[in-house]
Parts: structure tokens; sequence; C-alpha cells
């Protein structure tokens, strides 16, 4: 007998159960991130009427509005929705699409079926799509809801108009790798109503969850940008940007109660402080725009949730090891310099003013484990966004120019550990980094 068929057997006896192994796995993966379903993009005719009254394309306004459709897919010198805008991602930048009724460029040929299914799992007609695209927080719309914002879009000018190519690195740059990643980190869920919560809590978690895609920057993403149960809005460094997106939940929102939070997400400002950065730009674009009912249930919902059980600051802690605490470091003439250049705002006392001014003392913005947003303001000055209620907001100055390295870092040590407060030291090399971060 010879020895070649006894190992051609060997290779059946092993390879069998393990090809079985494989596909096996495989097929749990490709169940796991929706199924084949989810890969089947509806082909063909128009089969599903639309309906295009004036109350549904009214409607998909509004809930356009609050998806922040226009801001993500448009750039300062294109028309809207022509696409264009850049996100800046670990292997490159990707392109918003031309999302307007252009035949050629745009989604005009799009049946209801196909828009229905980009939106609910992330695969249109031209392929799988990036999670830049935040179909993992529009899948929880309802299909009355997604096909209201349909018809909108429907009535909006078609511009031809083609965006820039990505610049992704392989294996990023190939949209059928997007199946892996589908694989290991998309997992569709049904948003179901918790009937033991109000109607107010069940319809803020919709809109938060969903169109609102909060988590896209309040929630810490896990590898290849994905979104992570566990860091659910816990706060977070938004991905390519400089600034910090801080926790949403019970804890966090403690001093908030709900009526001058909805005031916060409709006006853009409250007593305890304005929004700034990339905050205002969402309460401008699309917040403001909110009803007062839901912008109460949002408030509703974000002051309900548990906070998480270890929180990014005790990790970093954990990680970094005992730090330093700012009140150890100021002290002096530092007192001089706040009483100097922010007193006259803040109050002595660092309590803010009328109002207008927000409190240092006791705001969680101030003493952040991540300090990037107080070094960013204090440097680049801050303010809050001009909205129907509340048309000619006050501004923060810019330090940049009236203050050396050395003071900047003494005054910020001293505002993050005086009146109580009591954050870790920043540093001069903090410091350097926001300096030198690009300013948009
Ligand atoms: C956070 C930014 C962001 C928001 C908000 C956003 N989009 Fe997009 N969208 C993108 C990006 C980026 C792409 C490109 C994804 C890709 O190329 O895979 C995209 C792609 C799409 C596509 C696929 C187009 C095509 O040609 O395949 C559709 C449809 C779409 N968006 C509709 C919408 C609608 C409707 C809204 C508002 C409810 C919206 N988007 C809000 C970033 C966004
Ligand atoms: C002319 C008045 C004025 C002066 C002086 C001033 N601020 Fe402000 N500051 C404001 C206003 C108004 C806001 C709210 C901005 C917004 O709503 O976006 C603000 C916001 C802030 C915030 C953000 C607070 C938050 O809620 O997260 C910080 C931090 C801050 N100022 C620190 C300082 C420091 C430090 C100084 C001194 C170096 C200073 N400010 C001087 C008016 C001032
Ligand atoms: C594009 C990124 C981005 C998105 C999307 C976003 N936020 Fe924010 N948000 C921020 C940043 C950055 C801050 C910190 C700056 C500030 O306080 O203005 C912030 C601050 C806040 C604050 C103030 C927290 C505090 O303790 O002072 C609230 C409340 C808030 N966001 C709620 C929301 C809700 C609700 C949504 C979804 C409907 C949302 N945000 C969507 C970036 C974002």
């Amino acid at each position: 007998m010879s020895v070649a068929p006894r190992r051609g057997w060997w290779v059946l006896i092993l390879g069998f159960p393990l090809l079985a192994l494989l596909l096996a796995v495989g097929g749990v993966l490709i169940g796991a991130q929706g199924g084949f379903e989810a890969l089947r993009v509806p082909k063909g005719a128009e089969s599903q009427p639309l309906a295009t009254d004036a109350a549904t394309v009214a409607r998909g306004k509004y809930l356009a509005t609050l998806g922040n459709c226009v801001t993500c897919h448009s750039t300062r010198s294109s028309e809207p929705l022509a696409g264009g805008r850049a996100f800046p991602a670990e292997f490159g930048v990707l392109y918003s699409s031309n999302i307007t009724p252009d035949m050629e460029t745009g989604i005009g040929r799009w049946t209801t079926a196909q828009f229905r299914h980009a939106m609910k799992h992330g695969v249109g007609p031209n392929g799988l799509l990036y999670p830049a695209f935040p179909f993992q927080n529009f899948q929880h719309l309802e299909t009355a809801d997604v096909d209201a914002i349909f018809a909108w879009l429907k009535q909006q000018p078609a511009v031809a108009s083609t965006p820039p190519s990505n610049t992704l690195s392989a294996p990023a740059s190939w949209r059928g790798a997007l199946l892996a990643w589908r694989m290991l980190f998309h997992r569709p869920q049904p948003l179901r109503e918790v009937p033991g919560q109000g109607e107010a809590w069940n319809r803020g978690r919709y809109l938060v969850e969903g169109l609102g895609h909060c988590d896209m920057c309040h929630g810490e993403r896990a590898a290849y940008g994905s979104l992570s149960r566990e860091t659910h809005l816990s706060g977070s460094r938004i991905p390519g940007q400089g600034w910090y997106a801080p926790a949403l939940n019970s804890q966090a929102l403690a001093r908030w109660d709900i009526d001058s939070l909805a005031t916060y997400l409709r006006t853009g400002t409250a007593s305890h402080g304005g929004a700034y950065g990339p905050m205002a730009e969402v309460i401008y674009s699309s917040l403001q725009h909110l009803s007062s009912g839901d912008a109460e249930a949002i408030a509703t919902y974000i002051t309900s949730l548990p906070p998480p059980r270890i929180v990014p600051s005790q990790r970093d802690a954990l990680r970094l090891g005992p730090v330093v605490r700012a009140r150890s470091l100021a002290g002096g003439p530092v007192t001089a310099l706040y009483q100097r250049h922010c007193a006259d705002c803040h109050g002595d006392d660092g309590r803010g003013r009328d109002g207008i001014y927000p409190p240092l003392a006791g705001n969680p913005g101030v003493m952040a484990a991540d300090p990037v947003n107080l070094i960013r303001v204090t440097l680049f000055g801050a303010a809050a966004p001009v909205t129907a209620g509340n048309p000619a907001p006050h501004t923060m100055p810019p330090f940049i120019d009236q203050l050396g390295e050395d003071d900047l870092v003494a005054l910020l040590n001293h505002v993050r550990g005086s009146w109580g407060n009591d954050a870790s030291a920043i540093t001069h090399s903090q410091l350097r980094a926001v300096r030198s971060l690009p300013l948009d």
C-alpha cells in the first residue's frame, strides 16, 4: 500500500470538519449582521406607492432636519444635499453622497423600496455603505417616517454633482470589505417600545437612538469606527475632531432639569451654559427646530439613562496611574490673572452671572477628564448658536493672543481646582496639542 492515499484520507478527515466549521461561523456572522436579506437590495420598478401630500412632505422635512441630512450631505460651497462633505477616518477620507433627486449623480432613480433598504440596512443600489452614514441609528426608524423623508427629498432641487472620490487605503477602500466589518460589528436591533416607560420617554429614545444619532459624537467608538454598546453615550473625543462630547446620563446631567435641558436643546443656551463647537452646529442646523414636545421627550430620555459602570475617566485613570490634582498647581499670582481676564463675566466665585455667563464652578465641561473643550474654548473663544430662541448670543473672547503658555496653564488649573472643582491638572503638552489642532 502506498502512502499517498492515506495522506489523502487525513486531509479529508481533518479538512471536512474544518470547512464545515468555517462555513458555520461564516453563516452565523452573516446572520448576525442581518442575514442575506440585508445584503439583497430590492431591484426593478417602483412597487411601493409613496404619499407625497403636503402634510407628509412637511413631516419629512421636519424629520430630515432632526436627522441632519443636509449638514452631512453638503459642503460650505455646494448646493444643499449634493454631497461631498469630507469624513476623515482611520484609513483616509470618505465623502458623503449626492442625495438630491438627480437621475445620474443623485438618487433620482431609486425606488421607495431601495431607499427604505438603504436607511434600514445600510446597503443601497451602489453597494454596502460605510458606517459614517448613520444607518446603525436610522435602522430604528419607522417605515412611515422613512417614506416621509423620501417624499421630502424627492421635492428638493436635483443637482448634477459628483462628490470627490474617497481616498481610503485598501482594504477599507473596497466596499466588499464592509461585509467583514458588518459581520464583526453590525448587530441590527429593533427598538421596541418599553411599555413601563411613559410616552415621552419612548419618543425621546426613538429620537435619540434613531434620527438624532447622538451617539455618533457622544459615544466612544470601538474598533474601526463601530459604536459600542458598553460605551453608549458615555462621552467621547469626536473622531477626527478636537472636541469632547460629554456623557449623557442621569449622573452627568444631574444639574439639569427637564425644562432647562429642553430649552438648551432648542435655543443653544440655558443658565448652566451655552453650546459651542460641534454641539452649537447641531443645535443651529437641527435641534432648534424641535417641537417643544420632542425636546422634552429627548430631555426625559437622556436624564433617565443610568451612568455606565466604568466611566472613561476611570479607565484613563487606571491606565495612567495617579494624576496630579489641579489644585496643587494653582494659587498665588494666578488669582490676579483670573480677576483680570475672567471674573468680569464668570464672577469672582466662578458662579457665572445673570444666567448669561455660564458658571465655571461645578461645571462638568470645565472638570472633564479630557480637558480639550476647556483649553479650546479659552484659546479660541466660544459662541452659542444664533437661534430663534436666542437671537443674539453672548460670546466668549479668545485668549490665545493675550496670554502666554505658562499663564494659560496656571489659569486653567486655577479654574479646574477652585470653588470646589477638583479635576486633574492639565499640562503644557496638552495645551500645545490643542493649540495645533485644525480649527475647523
Ligand atoms: C453623520 C453624517 C451623515 C448624516 C447625519 C446623514 N448621512 Fe447620509 N451619508 C453619509 C455618508 C458619509 C454617506 C456615504 C456613505 C458611503 O459612501 O458608503 C452617506 C450616504 C447616504 C445614502 C446612500 C447614497 C448612495 O448613493 O448610495 C443615502 C440614501 C443617505 N446617506 C441618506 C441620508 C438621509 C436621508 C439622511 C438624513 C435622515 C442622512 N443621510 C444623514 C453621512 C451622513
Ligand atoms: C466677555 C465675557 C467673558 C470673559 C471675559 C470670559 N468668558 Fe468664558 N464665556 C463667556 C460666555 C458668554 C460663554 C458661553 C459661550 C457659549 O455659550 O458658547 C463662556 C464660556 C466659557 C467656558 C465654557 C463653559 C461650559 O459651559 O463648558 C469656559 C470654560 C470659559 N468660558 C472659561 C473662561 C476663562 C478661563 C476666562 C478667562 C481667561 C473666560 N472664560 C473669560 C464669556 C466670557
Ligand atoms: C457632531 C457631534 C455631536 C452630536 C451629533 C451631538 N452632540 Fe451633543 N455635544 C457635542 C459636544 C462637542 C458637546 C460639548 C460642547 C458643549 O457643551 O456645547 C455637546 C454637549 C451636549 C450637551 C451638554 C452637556 C452638558 O453637560 O453640558 C447636551 C445635553 C447634548 N450635547 C445633547 C445632545 C443630544 C440629545 C444629541 C442628539 C440629538 C447630541 N447632543 C448630538 C457634540 C455633539
